[in-house]
C-alpha cells in the first residue's frame, strides 16, 4: 500500500512513534529531510514483499521542525497543538517533531518499517512517545465499546481527510492528524453499569446501536462529538498490565484542524460551556501533538517543493 495512504479499514497492528529531533546533531537537518523523500521507497521495501499484510505507513512533520528543514511557507493550520484548559478535565500539549503512524494485518510489518526508519533516525532522534496498538475484538476500546463505526465513507471520508484549498498549494491532498495518548480509570469505569456506560458513550455496548436523542445525555461522547463536519479517526487500544495502563491512543486527521479542534473545546471546555465529555471522567490525555501529513506526490518531489533553509 503506498505511503500517506490514511483511508482504509482499522487494522490488526499500530505503531504510533513520536520524535522530537536534535538539530544541532551532525548531518541532523539532512538526515530528516532525506528520510521524508525516501519515505514512500522504505514503504515499498517492506510492503511491496507482503501486499496482503496491508501496510499503511504514514509520516508526519511538527511545527517546530518545519522552519528548521525548509524555507517554504508553513502550512497554513500547522502549530503547536494548543492546550485546552476546562473547568475539570486539561488536554495538555507535549513535544513532538516527527510522527511515523504505521498500520498492518500484523505486527511484524509495522516493526519492520520502523526498525530501518529507526536506522536513519539514530544519531538525531529520541523517541518521546511509543504506542502500540492492538485491534481488541470487534474494533473496541478497552472501555469495551466498538471505535470508529461513525468515520465518514467514500467520498465523505476523503473531503474529511483531506486539505482542499487552495487548488495551487503544493499541501493540498495533504491532511493534519492529531494525537493523543488516553489512559482508562478502569476501576471508575468498572463501577458503572452498562445502562450507564451506555450513557457515557450514547451508543449501546453489546450491540453497538446509537441512543435515540430522548435516551442519549447532552454530555455523552457522542452527543458532544455531533459537529457539522467529519474527522478520520484511527484509534487504537493499548495498555501494559506491568505499567497497569490501560488506554485509547486517538488519533484524528483531518483536511481542517479546526474542526479536530472544536470537537476537543466541546470535550473538554463544554457544549456549552460546563458541559463537558463524560468519557472525560474516566479517560485523560497523556500528550496532545498536532502534525501535518504531506501528500505522497509533495514527498516525491520533496527536494523540489521543500527547500533547504539558506542559513
Ligand atoms: C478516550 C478516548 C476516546 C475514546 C475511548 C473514544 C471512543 C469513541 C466511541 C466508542 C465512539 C462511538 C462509535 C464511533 O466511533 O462512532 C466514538 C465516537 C466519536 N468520537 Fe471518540 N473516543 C475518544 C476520543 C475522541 C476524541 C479526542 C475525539 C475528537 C477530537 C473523538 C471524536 C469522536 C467522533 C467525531 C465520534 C462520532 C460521533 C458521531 O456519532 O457522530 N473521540 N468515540
Amino acid at each position: 500500500m503506498p505511503a500517506q495512504t490514511i483511508i482504509a479499514p482499522p487494522s490488526t497492528a499500530a505503531l504510533f512513534l513520536v520524535f522530537t529531533i536534535d538539530e544541532t546533531a551532525p548531518d541532523a537537518i539532512d538526515t530528516v529531510r532525506d528520510l521524508f523523500a525516501d519515505f514512500p521507497g522504505l514503504n515499498r521495501t517492506v510492503s511491496f514483499r507482503y501486499p496482503d499484510a496491508d501496510l499503511y505507513g504514514v509520516i508526519g512533520i511538527g511545527a517546530r521542525l518545519w522552519p528548521l528543514i525548509t524555507s517554504a511557507p508553513i502550512p497554513e493550520q500547522l502549530h503547536e497543538f494548543r492546550e485546552i484548559r476546562g473547568a475539570k478535565h486539561s488536554a495538555p500539549s507535549t513535544p513532538g517533531d516527527l510522527i511515523l503512524h504505521l498500520r498492518a494485518a500484523s505486527v511484524d510489518m509495522c516493526w519492520e518499517l520502523a526498525r530501518i526508519v529507526m536506522d536513519r533516525l539514530a544519531n538525531v532522534a529520541t523517541v518521546v512517545d511509543e504506542t502500540h496498538g492492538f485491534k481488541f475484538f470487534d474494533n473496541r476500546d478497552l472501555l469495551g465499546f466498538v471505535d470508529g463505526t461513525e468515520n465518514p465513507e467514500n467520498s465523505d471520508a476523503e473531503d474529511a481527510v483531506h486539505i482542499s484549498a487552495p487548488s495551487t498549494s503544493p499541501y493540498i491532498n495533504g491532511s493534519y492528524l492529531i494525537v493523543q495518548k488516553y489512559l482508562h480509570d478502569m476501576n471508575a469505569w468498572k463501577e458503572l453499569n452498562t445502562e450507564e456506560q451506555e450513557k457515557v458513550i450514547g451508543r449501546t455496548k453489546l450491540d453497538n446501536v446509537e441512543l435515540d436523542d430522548a435516551t442519549k445525555p447532552n454530555n455523552s461522547h457522542v452527543a458532544i462529538n455531533d459537529v457539522d463536519s467529519d474527522i478520520y479517526r484511527l484509534n487504537m487500544p493499548f495498555g501494559s498490565f506491568k505499567e497497569q495502563e490501560f488506554g485509547t491512543y486517538f488519533a484524528g486527521y483531518s483536511g481542517d484542524v479546526s474542526v479536530t479542534e472544536e470537537m476537543l473545546t466541546n470535550m473538554f471546555v463544554g457544549k456549552p460551556t460546563g458541559n463537558y465529555d463524560r468519557i472525560l471522567d474516566f479517560s485523560y490525555p497523556t500528550t496532545g501533538t498536532l502534525f501535518f501529513i504531506p501528500s505522497i506526490e509533495l514527498l516525491d518531489d520533496f527536494t523540489e517543493q521543500l527547500p533547504k533553509p539558506t542559513k
